[in-house]
Formats: structure tokens, C-alpha cells, sequence
């Protein structure tokens, strides 16, 4: 017989304390031992993306003085490795003089995992210019210097944070709520099988089982909040949503550390809505969690907030929050999200290759979401095309 933890609210569960510890304690053997997936958006074309985003917004805003730059989340340096060395190709082939300007700050919220990082030598080739920093992505209070970053990076680190998931069914709402197996019933069962958890892989095959328990969402969540999620259900149909308050709290976070003509720029797995009652499954990398984000929610925010709180002293430049959504793959989840505050004076610039992303997936996108989500009326499409062709004699002569 399993025995299972009692049940508790998702993002408040046993689960997300185990995934805290990890990542606090587990330094950078959790990516050399490969539990840890990152060549996705760590690799250099990745890098080199995001390199030619910026230094485009440079150009455009004739950036003058130092160039800081602060990566957060940022594990095993393999991001900051290759951006570095893209930003550094990009300067000199175009003759900019932005890399001699630079100080890119690397941070996490592990001691553990910057002194590795740090000692490991990894990031030699660039010393001069990093600086390592202890930040915790949800703490407002950090010690970093406001309004002091030309650009705040983020990889895999929004997925990072406990959300709610929430599923609506005939107009009621429900919410996800997770019993996990006792960790220590795992490690008698492997242990009598002679098997031993130190390998470091475990929490995926912690027995889990969850069930929906109804709620009063007026009740739960801020208005401008539920508003906004209330769109993000599919219409007329039984859904559920990942609610991603804690990325909105880092981004929320990253705006004040930028300055006026700064940027954010974050790569992330998108949580679409799913049908009927979902529990938008999480993956579990090593000991960690990572809960797919919902982009739609934190775009929709943004769009719809005049300025946050934080932001009120700031003179609102003519544009407001200028924003865009890459899906980097019209079919796998993976999206960037690139926001500035809304002072930023010129128009948003994209860059080449990410105006071409942008473009392209778009459109595959939508096709592709028409293919999945709209069957029915792609066999009705299909029957007039058939019938078109039928009557116009080409299949006939085929
Ligand atoms: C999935 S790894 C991603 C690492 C790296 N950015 C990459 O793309 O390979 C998540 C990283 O975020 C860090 N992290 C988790 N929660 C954090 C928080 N609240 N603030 C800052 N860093 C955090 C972890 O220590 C870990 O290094």
C-alpha cells in the first residue's frame, strides 16, 4: 500500500519545498550529470539570437556609457558562455564598441551553484567582465541596484516558480490539488529492491495523485488577475490553466531593476490551455519541478496594466509597455518574451533573425493550432476542396 502524503494546494505542496532544496544544494553537478536539460535555449544560435536583439536596441538607442547586463537563474553558465562570445563576435564584425563597455552579471539564487560556477573556471575567458551575484528572482528586496540594467536574461527560470492550476467547468472553478507519496516510503521501497536514490533522480518517481476541489475565484485572486485569466479558458469549453503568478512577480521584479531603456528578455516552455480538467502535468528534471508557464497571462498583463505600482513615478513614455511573444517553434512550446518598461523611448526593435522567428511561427503557428484545434473544420475545408476539384474536372484528368 502507497502511502501518500494528505492533499494540499499545488503550488503549495511538499513538491516545490523538495524542488527549492535541489536547486539551492545540488550545484553544477545537476547539469554535468545531464538531469538538467539546457542546450534548448542555451545553446550559441540561441545566444547568438539574443546578442543580435540586443545590440540592435543598442544601435537604436545610441547607448552611451557602461552596457549592464544581469542573468538570472543563470546554473551552469552555459547561456552566459555563449552569449558572451556571440555579443563579442557581433561587436567586432560590426565594429560597435559595445562588448568594451560591458559588465554582465551572472546571479542565481544558489551560493552553492555561483561558487561552482566561479571556481569551475568555465567563464575564464570572459573574467573581466563578470560579476557574480546571489539573487533570488522573487525577492523585491535584493540588494541589486535599481534602475541600474540595460538588459535582465532569463532561461528556463520562469518555470522556476510555484503556480496555481486552475480548470473551469460549466461556468465553476476548480482548483488543482496534489497528495505526493511520503518520500521516505520511496526510499524503503528502492532500498529493500537494493536500489539507492543518491543518484540523484527521484522526485519523478515519487507517486503522485491529484484532484480538483471547487473555489470561490472572485474570492482567490485579484480582480486585475482574474479578469485577466478568465480569457485565457477556451471559449464555451471545459479548460484548465496554469496561473503563473509567481513569473509575473519576477518580471515585475526585473522591471524596477531596469533602466529606462532596458530590456527583459525571457525563454520559457508555454502552458496553453488544455481541455476538460487538466492537471497540467509539470516535468521534473533531477529533483526539480518546472511547470510550463502561461505566456498568455503575463502578455495579457502587461498589455492591460497602465503601469504597476513600482513603476508610478516613472514619466509614461508615448508607447507604454512594449512587448512581443516569439514562439520559437511553431509546434514545441518553447516561447521568449521581450518586455521594456514603459518609458522606452524609442519603438522595440526585434532584430533580424527573431523578426524572421517571429514571422515565420507565427503563421506555422496558427496553421498549426487550426490543424489540432479546428478538425472539424479542416474536414469540411478538405470536402470543398475535394468537391472544387471534382467539378472543375482536375481530379477527373488526374
Ligand atoms: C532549470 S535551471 C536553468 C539554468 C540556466 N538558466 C539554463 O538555461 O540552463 C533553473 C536555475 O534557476 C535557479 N533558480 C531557481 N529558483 C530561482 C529563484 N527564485 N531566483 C533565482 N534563481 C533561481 C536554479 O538554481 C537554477 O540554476
Amino acid at each position: 500500500m502507497v502511502s501518500y502524503l494528505p492533499y494540499e494546494r499545488f503550488d503549495e505542496s511538499r513538491i516545490w519545498r523538495i524542488h527549492q532544496d535541489y536547486f539551492q544544494n545540488v550545484g553544477l553537478k545537476a547539469w554535468r550529470k545531464g538531469h538538467i536539460p539546457y542546450s534548448g535555449v542555451s545553446n550559441f544560435t540561441e545566444a547568438y539570437k539574443k546578442a543580435r536583439l540586443f545590440v540592435s536596441n543598442l544601435i537604436s538607442l545610441q547607448a552611451q556609457g557602461t552596457i549592464r547586463i544581469l542573468e538570472v537563474g543563470a546554473g551552469f553558465g552555459e547561456f552566459a558562455k555563449n552569449f558572451l562570445s556571440a555579443l563579442r563576435e557581433i561587436c567586432v564584425y560590426e565594429e560597435h564598441d559595445f562588448f568594451e563597455r560591458l559588465e554582465y552579471h551572472i546571479s542565481d539564487f544558489s551560493q552553492t551553484t555561483l561558487d561552482e560556477l566561479a571556481e569551475s573556471g568555465r567563464l575564464d575567458e570572459f573574467k573581466e567582465l563578470i560579476h557574480y551575484k546571489v539573487f533570488d528572482a522573487l525577492d523585491r528586496y535584493s540588494g541589486l541596484e535599481k534602475e541600474s540594467y540595460d538588459l535582465v536574461m532569463a532561461n528556463y527560470l520562469l518555470d522556476q516558480f510555484p503556480a496555481r492550476i486552475f480548470a473551469r467547468s460549466k461556468g465553476r472553478y476548480f482548483e488543482k490539488y496534489l497528495s505526493i507519496e511520503d518520500p521516505q516510503a520511496l526510499i524503503d521501497r528502492e532500498k529493500s529492491k537494493g536500489f539507492w536514490l543518491s543518484r540523484g533522480k527521484w522526485v519523478k518517481r515519487l507517486k503522485k495523485r491529484h484532484r480538483f476541489i471547487e473555489l470561490d475565484i472572485d474570492d482567490e485572486l485579484p480582480m486585475e488577475h482574474r479578469e485577466i485569466l478568465e480569457t485565457c479558458f477556451r471559449r464555451g469549453k471545459d479548460s484548465s490553466v496554469v496561473y503563473s503568478y509567481g513569473s509575473l512577480a519576477a518580471l515585475r521584479n526585473f522591471l524596477t531593476l531596469l533602466k529606462a531603456n532596458g530590456l527583459i528578455v525571457c525563454s520559457d516552455f508555454n502552458a496553453a490551455s488544455k481541455p476538460g480538467m487538466d492537471g497540467c502535468e509539470p516535468c521534473y528534471y533531477g529533483n526539480s519541478v518546472a511547470q510550463a508557464v502561461n505566456f498568455e497571462f503575463l502578455f495579457k498583463y502587461f498589455k492591460q496594466t497602465d503601469k504597476l505600482d513600482e513603476l508610478k513615478h516613472l514619466e509614461q513614455g508615448e508607447l507604454g509597455y512594449q512587448m512581443a511573444l516569439i514562439y520559437e517553434d511553431p509546434i514545441k512550446p518553447l516561447h521568449t518574451m521581450i518586455l521594456t518598461r514603459p518609458d522606452y523611448s524609442q519603438s522595440l526593435e526585434l532584430g533580424r533573425i527573431y523578426q524572421k522567428v517571429y514571422h515565420q511561427n507565427w503563421l506555422l503557428r496558427t496553421l498549426y493550432k487550426f490543424l489540432v484545434e479546428m478538425q472539424l473544420a479542416c474536414y469540411v475545408l478538405l470536402l470543398f476542396m475535394l468537391l472544387y476539384l471534382f467539378s472543375s474536372g482536375i481530379i477527373g484528368f488526374l
